[in-house]
């Protein structure tokens, strides 16, 4: 069969070098893909967001499944689109339709979904312009820390956690009257913060039946010892130690069923993935958030543990019958450390030179911003790339990745040298 990935990160890379492996595999295309997939099927320069020129693609090549990476697409209603186009209706597309997507595209819809079945999440209340008094009075009635989310997709970068009531209010009112955040903050949640450690948990769903993906964390601050501004994130583990068998049984029941089940009752047809990013307050996990797609750089992490023909579970939940299905998962440690551009998550400088990726031995290398440009191959994002390695234990796996980490070189390469320290 012949599939198109849409995306252009470290996790398309990595799902593009699992799906590349499948034996069902006729051809793959990535649109628009980078360097790095381009070595796994054919990139295709078509933005995520360009419906129409993904329908065009798609009914020239005769492809056969859309597998959507990103959640903006999702958002926006690719899955619809197809849906609603006699000639597209029938081919499968792997990712929610937009008011399922909701669950990650509006944190109110995410709240109120949970409070309606009863899955444990951080009280909370939602505002907007019309009620900012009310607003500020609901902040006065909270214990710092203080935690903001504009309601929807502001690029990773909407969620404030303030220190002081003061610092809280001034947030709040830049978010709903200055827009900080534009359209994202017209809505604002304010949420009790809640004080653990984090992990995310993955399923893959039909909207029946789901199998549960590895668990992973994913380090997202810029600095050492967790330091420093968010980013997309920094770097991966999984398994994850904490997450033991007890923790992970109460996620299944009190967080994973509940979902899929309430998507279900609420006719929110769901194909695809859920990501479920989690606190672990005293041996119980919270939902902090829900995205309608993998993360990036946790796939980079999750998809190596996984030894199903991944093909093979991208059909099953076409069909609806995932429910044949069992997840087969390496029992080994896998360790993603991400290189990234000087400057980032703020501003950098893209097109430098990247070299040593031939001098790796033992690890994966998924490109995440990287480009080929007059025959070289040179950076063209934030994350530029990922390395990843397999091992009976954290630390094996960690030194696997550091001694190749070091051997890739761009001018201004930055990578936090302490991937897994809290573990
Ligand atoms: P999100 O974009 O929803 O993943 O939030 C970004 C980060 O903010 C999360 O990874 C958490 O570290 C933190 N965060 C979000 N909500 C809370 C909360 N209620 N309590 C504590 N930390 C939170
Ligand atoms: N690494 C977090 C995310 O993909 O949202």
């Amino acid at each position: 069969m012949q599939i198109l990935l849409l995306g252009s990160g470290g996790r398309e890379h990595a799902l593009a070098w699992k799906i590349a492996q499948s034996p069902l595999l006729e051809k793959l295309f990535i649109a628009p893909g980078n360097a790095g997939t381009s070595g796994c099927g054919e990139n295709v320069p078509i933005s995520v967001n360009d419906f129409p020129g993904i329908k065009r693609f798609v009914l020239e090549q005769g492809i056969d499944m859309l597998v959507v990476g990103p959640e903006e697409p999702l958002v926006k209603g690719i899955h619809d689109f197809f849906l609603a186009d006699p000639m597209l209706r029938k081919i499968p597309v792997i990712g929610p339709l937009a008011r399922a997507a909701q669950l990650e595209g509006s944190k109110d819809f995410a709240k109120q979904f949970m409070t309606r079945h009863q899955i444990p999440t951080a009280a909370y209340k939602t505002f907007d312009v019309s009620n900012i008094e009310e607003g500020l009075g609901f902040i006065r009635s909270l214990k710092p820390p203080y935690v903001l989310k504009a309601d929807g997709l502001a690029a990773g970068k909407g969620v404030v956690i303030c220190l002081t009531e003061e610092e809280a209010q001034r947030e709040f009112i830049s978010m709903l009257r200055d827009a900080r955040f534009g359209q994202a903050s017209a809505s604002v949640v304010v949420e009790e913060f809640l004080s653990g450690i984090e992990c995310s948990s993955f399923v893959i769903t039909d909207g029946n039946s789901y199998l549960v993906l590895p668990e992973a964390k994913d380090y997202k601050r810029i600095g050492e010892g967790d330091s420093g501004p968010n980013t997309g994130g920094m770097g991966s583990v999984s398994p994850v130690p904490f997450a033991d068998q007890a923790f992970l049984k109460k996620v299944e029941d009190r967080i994973i069923r509940p979902t899929v089940e309430g998507l279900k009752k609420e006719g929110l047809d769901y194909t695809g993935f859920i990501f479920f990013g989690l606190m672990n307050v005293k041996g119980d996990p919270f939902v902090i958030e829900y995205n309608c797609r993998l993360g990036d750089p946790e796939t980079e992490s999750v998809i190596p543990r996984i030894k199903n023909d991944v093909v093979v579970l991208l059909n099953a939940v076409a069909e609806r019958k995932l429910a044949d299905h069992t997840i087969q998962i390496d029992a080994r440690v896998c360790t993603t450390v991400m290189l990234v551009s000087k400057g980032y998550p703020d501003a950098y400088e893209k097109g430098k030179l990247i070299t040593g990726e031939s001098k790796v031995k033992g690890s994966l290398v998924f490109h995440a911003g990287t480009v080929i440009k007059q025959g070289e191959l040179v950076s063209n994002g934030g994350r530029v790339i990922a390395v990843t390695s397999l091992g009976k234990s954290m630390p094996e796996a960690l030194a696997l990745t550091y001694e190749n980490a070091g051997k890739i070189e761009f001018e201004g390469r930055y990578f936090r040298r302490d991937i897994g320290f809290d573990l």
